[in-house]
């Protein structure tokens, strides 16, 4: 056994003598790199506030919400004004707004007046389909004189009137304006 050697006495069990070393440079220095991230990771968490798991999902799901509703299709929802067009119910009050709002330029029964002719088959914006419908009634056609009724009517007042529009095709107005626009076979 060399001087350097530093057994411990009475630590020796079947042959294997136990020595008194320090531990390895590097372990120590782990060890206490351990030490003062556990304080650094404490303090930063507990006393400053740092962002626990839940914040960090809850920020994440946050994000995922304002994604959904920035890709949200902007739009008509085609599937409920098509449900409309066949409930008598949910035309009144198309009907309604159409006789109020509509009728001064499209005439009572749709057959036009400064307005162009709604029922039939010729449609200069799009194809008559209620998508169509929708986005001409929302956003209006501001320099040809009808009116953006987006911001004028209520939801339910604006998909009812789309709707009755919709029924309005091919029904027999009094005095039909003449065609205007493409028409749609
Ligand atoms: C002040 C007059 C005026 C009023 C009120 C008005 N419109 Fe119009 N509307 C027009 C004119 C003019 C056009 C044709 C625009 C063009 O030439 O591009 C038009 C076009 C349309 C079209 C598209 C027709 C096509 O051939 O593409 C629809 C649908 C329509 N209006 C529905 C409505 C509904 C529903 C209302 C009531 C909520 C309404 N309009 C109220 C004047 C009006």
């Amino acid at each position: 056994m060399s001087k350097e050697e530093k057994p411990i006495p009475d630590h020796e069990y079947d042959g294997i003598q136990e020595f008194d070393y320090p531990a390895p440079f590097w372990w120590q220095l782990f060890f206490y790199l351990c030490i003062a991230f556990a304080f650094g990771y404490y303090v930063y968490y507990e006393i400053g506030g740092g962002m626990s798991s839940t914040q960090r999902i809850e920020e994440a799901m946050a994000e995922v919400k304002r994604a959904q509703i920035q890709n949200q299709p902007q739009g008509p929802d085609v599937k409920a004004l098509l449900a409309l067009v066949s409930n008598p119910d949910g035309l009144k009050p198309g009907k309604e707004v159409f006789t109020s709002k509509c009728a001064a330029c499209h005439a009572p029964d749709g057959g036009g007046l400064v307005g162009p002719n709604l029922t039939d088959r010729f449609w200069i914006h799009g194809k008559g389909e209620l998508a169509d419908i929708y986005k001409v009634v929302h956003d209006g056609v501001l320099d040809k004189g009808m009116p953006a009724w987006g911001a004028l009517l209520k939801d339910e007042e604006l998909n009812s009137v789309v709707a009755y529009v919709k029924t309005l095709e091919g029904t027999k107005p009094q005095t039909p304006k003449a065609p205007q626009g493409v028409e749609v076979k």
